[in-house]
């Protein structure tokens, strides 16, 4: 590792939606197209990351198959020697540095953890809305048992796995063994970038310099731009982020989606009735998320605020994401994999080298070697 290094996962377990899309990985390939000569920039499949919530197993390989031929789709330069695509499962020394650090990492630390909090309580209300269609349970009805903290405390103790609980530890081994300086991420992600943080430093007071500590989130946001981490929103409920996990799916466009599929989910967008195109994220997040797709297609958004008419803009927004969506599903048809093959038989050997190095310190440092 001579160059700094920019390094990010883009999971592949979620079917990957134009939220993932424009808000992540384009934003990601533009600065491997930028950056590559200066940085070395990893961009890898997080497939460990995959089954921390139940998926299906059988479908796993095309999973993490089709996200590298995305990754190629979206015009990563495979060609360049700065820039290296990886399965994490292909790098063990991901597995083993992890448990190196649960062992420095308090139980506390990880219950603190706003996604892990939010995980849990997204399964139990999914656990009361299963159960909303045959009447109460216990007595209680959908809406109490979303309110039960008893409920939320039964569901963590039984159904949720310790990989989910412990995901954070696996991402800062992610980060740590390649030293990464830049890690983009999601705001959703920012707390796991302030415990990697933390964790490497503890180890580094406590046997020395043994990891590069990331840079802080702050000056994260400052490197990539203010528009890293927008975040585009789900368009039936456009209070939450676009996310496979935690919809029906009617808010969620694919990029695997059908242009009638596409556009009847953009008609019907949840809106508001203020009556006029205001880009407002308090008072019309609906309104202001369809602008806000339409912009980054390459519309004009600005020409729509002040209209009272919501239809002709959800009219050109569908319009706009259909012939996206078009010309991405020929891009994708188009993708060599044989060239994607070619550059992990030669990104995974690389970065097994790399991580060897630095899990090699670690072990020493705490006296396994
Ligand atoms: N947790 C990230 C997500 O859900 C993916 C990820 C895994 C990641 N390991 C990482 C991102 C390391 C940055 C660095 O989006």
């Amino acid at each position: 590792m001579t160059k700094p290094v920019i390094l990010t996962g883009l999971r592949a377990n979620n079917d990957l939606h134009i939220g993932n899309y424009l808000g992540a990985l384009l934003p990601m390939v533009d600065m491997a197209r930028q950056k590559a000569g200066e940085y070395q920039i990893n961009l890898f499949v997080p497939d460990l990351h995959s089954f921390t919530t139940p998926i299906d197993h059988g479908t796993l390989q095309e999973g993490i198959r089709n996200n590298l031929r995305v990754f190629a789709a979206a015009g990563l330069p495979l060609d360049s020697p700065d820039v290296h695509i990886y399965r994490q499962s292909y790098i063990p020394a991901h597995s083993e540095l992890t448990w190196i650090l649960d062992c420095f990492t308090n139980f506390g630390e990880m219950a603190r953890m706003t996604q892990f909090k939010d995980k849990v309580r997204g399964i139990r209300d999914k656990f009361a809305e299963d159960f909303e269609p045959y009447g109460n349970v216990g007595g209680k009805s959908a809406k109490e048992l979303k309110e039960s903290d008893a409920l939320l405390d039964e569901i963590r103790d039984s159904n949720v796995s310790v990989g989910l609980f412990n995901y954070p530890v696996l991402m800062a081994a992610d980060i740590l063994l390649y030293g990464a300086t830049y890690v983009p991420v999601g705001d959703d992600q920012t707390q796991h970038i302030e415990f990697t943080r933390d964790i490497a430093q503890r180890m580094n007071n406590r046997f020395g310099d043994l990891f590069v500590v990331p840079k802080p989130v702050k000056e994260q946001h400052e490197f990539f731009g203010k528009d890293q981490g927008l975040r585009i929103k789900d368009l039936a409920d456009p209070t939450k982020k676009m996310s496979k996990s935690d919809a029906t799916g009617k808010g969620v466009i694919f990029m695997t989606d059908t242009h009638n599929e596409a556009r009847k989910k953009i008609m019907s967008a949840t809106t508001d009735s203020v009556g006029k195109i205001g880009y407002d994220y308090e008072n019309q997040p609906g309104i202001s998320n369809l602008l806000d797709i339409y912009k980054l297609l390459g519309g004009k958004a600005d020409e729509f605020i002040g209209q009272e008419q919501y239809g002709p803009l959800k009219q050109a927004v569908a319009d706009e994401v259909s012939s996206f969506l078009a010309d991405f599903q020929a891009g994708l048809d188009k993708v060599d994999d044989s060239a994607i093959q070619t550059k992990l038989d030669v990104s995974e050997k690389l970065m097994n080298e790399q991580a060897a190095v630095t899990l090699l310190s670690v072990q020493k440092a705490v006296g396994l070697r």
